[in-house]
């Protein structure tokens, strides 16, 4: 049975309580999940994995983390053609741009973002976020 993974970069938790919570979804549907801080995978681990998703929080100026999480996301366009991808994240004061840069990213290298865009939420998720990662994660499982 293929396996579903999720990685994240998380600072506060916010977008790592979201993270989980997709996992949930997938699990709901029986299939199996990974849920990865993005320091336990490499790249090369999505090579054979045809639905994943990435979770980032708007950081800098509305972009991705730069240290961990952009230079992940950047050898993961090499490999993302074909491939359907759930983004997600929380944000603070911003109006989401980051995410609308990230989905273009990973649109442009070839794959299907789930849903057409990403997921993202006002810092910590309340229980209606919680239950959208569900059913994010119950998509993932069923592709
Ligand atoms: C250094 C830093 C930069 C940030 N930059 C932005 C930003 O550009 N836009 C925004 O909407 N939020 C920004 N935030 C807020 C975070 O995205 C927000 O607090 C988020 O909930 C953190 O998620 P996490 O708990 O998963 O780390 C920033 C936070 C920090 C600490």
């Amino acid at each position: 049975m293929s396996k579903i993974v999720i990685a994240f970069w998380s600072q506060t938790g916010n977008t790592e309580s979201m993270a989980n919570a997709i996992g949930e979804g997938v699990v709901s549907e029986g299939k199996k999940v990974e849920v990865l801080n993005i320091s336990e995978i490499s790249p090369e681990d999505l090579n054979d994995v045809q639905a994943f998703a990435l979770g980032c929080p708007a950081m800098g100026v509305d972009e991705l983390e730069e240290c961990e999480m952009e230079p992940f996301v950047e050898k993961v366009e090499k490999i993302s053609s074909g491939k359907t991808i759930a983004l997600f994240g929380s944000y603070g004061w911003g109006e989401g741009q980051w995410m609308r840069d990230w989905e273009d990213r990973m649109t442009a290298a070839g794959a299907k973002v789930l849903d057409g865009e990403g997921l993202i939420c006002q810092e910590m998720p309340d229980e209606s976020v919680l239950e959208e990662c569900r059913n994010l994660g119950k998509q993932l499982a069923l592709i």
